[in-house]
């Protein structure tokens, strides 16, 4: 059998596969959740007054929702438009129930999330399970789970995410559990996203994400994200340091959540930003756009619009890459088995000086022997590769070479090889090294 999967992580996959039998069961999140959330971008911004196109209110949210159904971004997967902190009144209403607040939100939730259907899109909203959410608005504790899953199920919302500001460790471990059950009992498919694990340590034996992945669709692990490549990385080392514990508990309806994707915004520079998009794929994650979509530019578009890293992240295995080599030049290389016989492979650099020329082999990744069909994912630049056949990638400074390899291939590889063709024009060929970038 030829399989272009590297040897030891062959058993990784095979014990991955069946995890699902104890996913969440409401069919929902089989691949990882596509949309736009508000808070990295915009926060707590709730002076309409003086901010009126960028403070949280209805407009944001309906701007966001025509930028998505008018601008492509529907029709690759980002369905989501979610609500984050401060969108509430800081009183319930007579029946002690959550209200919008009235001015910024007049239409109410539920107009809103009527607005979004009609073009395709889902709503989410945010709670927290502390007497406050961060923000220090009313949350969502023990007593009042019923009753605010009941409204949101009644504003017809299709994705909640359940913070833990203001809870302790005992109250998360009810409550949780407990707005799973009582979201799945509206009998309307609400995709559940859990903070629990960010508030105690992200790691077991504290966090346990076989449970997890029984109550809840996707789980923020680790700490927020904000608009720096620092944060960007501190995040990304995270999960890859500890990818052991992480990646047996992402899986269809079941996923880590390393927090939204920035680029867009101020904080990233392109590479970074290609960068982002690359790592955010191997990691399966969720990809919650917060940026402003009224004002993107091309180049953060393009990036955030690339088919082939948007199929690696949604590939239907949903099996969570890995880091594989980790080099003293800065290079390091992660990987990830993808459906299909194919595999997503990427080089990024660490590097703050140049353009690092690195020199490996498939064979020294661990690919079994065989040749491969290579396909840069951000230049669509394709070749045959045999596993042994040496070559050299130029990784940019906080950048990123990323490849889909597939199974082999029956293209001929002469042509993209320098090698190749000076044997073609008789030099000698001995040690050549074929030129992808
Ligand atoms: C916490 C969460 C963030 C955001 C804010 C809102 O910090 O981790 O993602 O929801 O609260 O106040």
């Amino acid at each position: 059998m030829d399989v272009p999967a590297p040897k030891m992580y062959r058993l990784v996959i095979i014990l991955a596969l069946p995890l699902c039998a104890s996913c969440l069961d409401n069919g929902l999140m089989l691949t990882p959740p596509m949309g736009w959330l508000a808070w990295e971008r915009f926060r707590c911004d709730i002076d309409c007054e003086n901010d009126p196109n960028n403070c949280i209110s209805e407009k944001l949210f309906m701007d966001m929702a025509d930028r998505l159904s008018e601008d492509g971004w529907r029709d690759l997967g980002y369905v989501y438009v979610n609500i984050d902190d401060c969108w509430s009144s800081k009183q319930r209403d007579k029946d002690g129930r959550l209200q919008a607040d009235p001015k910024r939100f007049p239409g109410g939730i539920k107009k809103l999330a009527q607005y979004l259907h009609e073009r395709g899109l889902k709503l989410g909203i945010y709670g927290d399970m502390g007497t406050y959410t961060c923000g220090g608005y009313p949350g969502s504790p023990l007593d009042k789970i019923e009753l605010d899953a009941q409204t949101f199920a009644d504003w017809e919302v299709d994705m909640f995410k359940y913070d833990g500001c203001y809870s302790n460790a005992t109250e998360q471990e009810q409550g949780y559990p407990l707005m799973s059950k009582a979201l799945n009992a509206t009998g309307r498919p609400i995709g559940y996203s859990c903070s629990w694990p960010a508030y105690q340590g992200g790691l077991p034996p504290k966090v346990n994400y076989t449970q997890l992945g029984e109550i809840c669709n996707l789980w923020r692990n680790y700490g927020d994200i904000q608009d720096s490549w620092s944060s960007v990385w501190s995040i990304v080392d995270w999960f890859f340091e500890n990818q052991d514990a992480l990646i047996p508990a992402a899986g269809p309806g079941r996923w880590n959540d390393p927090d939204m994707l920035i680029i867009g915004d101020f904080g990233l520079s392109m590479e970074q930003s290609r960068s982002q998009m690359a790592l955010w794929a191997i990691m399966a994650a969720p990809l919650f756009m917060s940026n402003d979509l009224r004002t993107l530019s091309s180049g953060a578009r393009v990036i955030l619009q690339n088919k082939m890293i948007i199929s690696i992240n949604q590939d239907p295995l949903g099996i969570q890459g890995r880091r594989i080599l980790k080099e003293k030049s800065g290079i390091q290389i992660f990987w990830r088995p993808l459906s299909k016989n194919t595999s997503a492979l990427l080089f990024f650099s660490h590097r703050t000086d140049m353009p690092y020329r690195y020199k490996t082999s498939l064979s020294k990744l661990n690919y079994t022997a065989g040749s491969y069909k290579v396909t840069d994912v951000y230049t669509y630049k394709t070749l045959e590769l045999k596993d042994s056949t040496e070559f050299v990638v130029s990784v940019n400074p906080t950048g990123v070479v990323m490849w889909h390899i597939s199974a082999p291939a029956k293209l001929n590889s002469r042509l993209y090889f320098r090698g190749a063709q000076a044997a073609a024009s008789g030099r000698d060929v001995g040690n050549d090294i074929p030129v992808l970038l």
